[in-house]
């Protein structure tokens, strides 16, 4: 009765198609059509949940389940922050990232730590063997104690076996590494492939809600950034979580792209070192690039992620541009709005870098998509242009409006506080309602507009630079001037 069939399936959204065809009618897409076998009963074979047999009647709001869920701490509360206080019991979450980031090292370490707290921990792996991940949990400093026994660990890519074991083992968290490796059965295609991803997702899914056993899913990020496979298992899932950072570098950086049970902003802070990711100590500190004394170039601004403040440098290189069109390079900062603030600093600041090749990033591959760190990134920019340094103990913070105003922040205080407890001495701040904004140790200097923020900014180089910025005349040949080889 099985007649395997053949459909080509939108790697993109998981529409199905009766021919290929070179964009895909539903997400409209380019070339994502793979051919796909699929077996006419895999659909209708999924199993019911447990526990829900016979019909689901409506239930009032007020009785449907504890309105306080408990939640698993897992042991690291940097990942804590992130999901909004530990890990909610029958919830499928997601963590994403690039192969190599360190989610099975995460993973593992959270495991460990469930496990010496909450109970058993069911680690389901289709990538490594059971004794490569034994290796990698003694270098966890998890090779044995009484968390390590309450690990199991299955090397499988069959998601029926994984059911099996969790419905008889009943762990607190069964983890899935990875979602791309696992195979339904029933379903002929590959491991990988839209339908063996989403139907194994779908069956784990019916495991964490009909058992209230928590599923975490490890999933591959493509080159694209998107999560391989279908964008649907994004929607599946009550949190997407995805660890990022540097190529090359030692900082992650975690972060929730989708979270039902708490905010996506928060941030969470982790280096990866010889025995796996360790939290860093004080992540107010750790976007700060180490250099003595002040560059050009380079100015600290006080972002908010979340609920808590960041310090991070943001560095820009300009230079002369050659032939061609000038390049403009971000890494960290949304480009569109480096090229919106340097429209701003031509028309309204006299920086004028319409001839230049820019360069800009944050320290440490941070990204903050926040309107506050616009003065540090125009303040950057025009301190690369003159070869000015801005103050090492200067912060600044504030976003640039189209006509050259600064328009006040949240949370001021709770970023200045923190600039202070860094030893930072001045701020520049919008002006407007927050002037009286008064934190210990740190002079506040409110400005109304980049014009002045970029006078209180780069004028404290030496005296006589005062004089020369002052005069408005001499701003507007300096840009001139600026856009010949002599500065560079
Ligand atoms: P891994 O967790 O296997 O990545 P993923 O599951 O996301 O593909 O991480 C692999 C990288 O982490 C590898 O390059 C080595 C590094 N690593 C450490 O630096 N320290 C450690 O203790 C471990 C376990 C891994
Ligand atoms: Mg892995």
């Amino acid at each position: 009765m099985a007649r395997a069939q053949s459909r080509f399936v939108c790697q993109a959204c998981g529409a199905e198609f009766l021919r290929w065809e070179g964009q895909c009618r539903s997400c409209a897409e380019w070339n994502t059509l793979v051919e796909t076998v699929i077996t006419a009963r895999a659909r209708d074979r999924r199993p019911a949940p447990s526990g829900t047999t016979g019909p689901v009647a409506p239930v009032p709001l007020s009785a449907s389940g504890d309105a306080l869920v408990d939640r698993l701490p897992t042991g690291m509360r940097e990942l804590d922050r992130v999901l909004g206080g530990g890990i909610v019991p029958g919830s499928l979450l997601l963590i994403g990232g690039e192969p190599g980031v360190g989610k099975s090292t995460l993973l593992l370490q959270v495991a460990g730590g469930i496990a010496a707290a909450h109970g058993g921990v069911l680690y389901a792996t289709g990538e490594e063997s059971a004794g490569q991940l034994r290796l990698r949990a003694s270098r966890l400093g998890l090779g044995d104690g009484p968390a390590a026994d309450a690990v199991a660990v299955l090397a499988t890519s069959e998601v029926g076996a994984i059911i099996e074991s969790a419905r008889a083992r009943r762990p607190a968290v069964v983890v899935v590494d990875s979602i791309q490796t696992m195979t339904v059965d029933e379903l002929d295609g590959p491991a990988g492939s839209v339908g063996q991803v989403r139907e194994s997702a779908l069956r784990l899914m019916d495991l964490a809600k009909g058992d209230g056993i928590a599923v975490v899913l490890v999933g591959h990020v493509t080159k694209d950034g998107s999560i391989a496979g279908p964008r649907t298992l994004e929607h599946l899932v009550d949190a997407v979580i995805e660890l990022g950072g540097e190529r090359g570098g030692v900082m992650r950086l975690l972060r929730a792209s989708k979270n039902r049970f708490g905010s996506t902003d928060e941030l969470g802070v982790f280096e990866m070192g010889e025995s796996g990711l360790r939290e860093v100590a004080d992540p107010g500190r750790a976007f700060l690039a180490e250099h003595d004394g002040a560059a050009p170039g380079s100015v600290v601004a006080a972002a908010m992620e979340g609920s808590r403040p960041l310090l991070v440098e943001v560095q820009a290189l300009v230079s002369p541009a050659g032939y061609g069109t000038p390049a403009r390079r971000a890494s960290g900062i949304d480009p569109t709005r480096l090229a919106l603030l340097l429209a701003v600093l031509g028309r309204r600041a006299g920086v004028g870098l319409g001839s230049h090749d820019v360069y800009a990033n944050l320290a440490g591959g941070l990204t903050v998509a926040e309107p506050g760190l616009d003065l540090a990134v125009a303040l950057a920019l025009a301190s690369s242009l003159r070869d000015r340094p801005v103050d090492r103990g200067t912060i600044a913070v504030g976003e640039v409006g189209l006509l050259g105003e600064l328009r006040p922040v949240s949370g001021l205080d709770r970023r200045l506080r923190e600039a202070a407890r860094l030893g930072f001495e001045r701020a520049i701040v919008p002006a407007g309602r927050v002037v009286g904004s008064s934190v210990e140790g740190i002079v506040v200097v409110p400005v109304a507009n980049l014009r002045d923020a970029l006078r209180a900014a780069l004028v404290a180089a030496t005296g006589d630079d005062a004089a020369h910025l002052q005069a408005p005349a001499e701003v507007a040949r300096e840009t001139v001037d600026a856009g010949r080889p002599v500065l560079g």
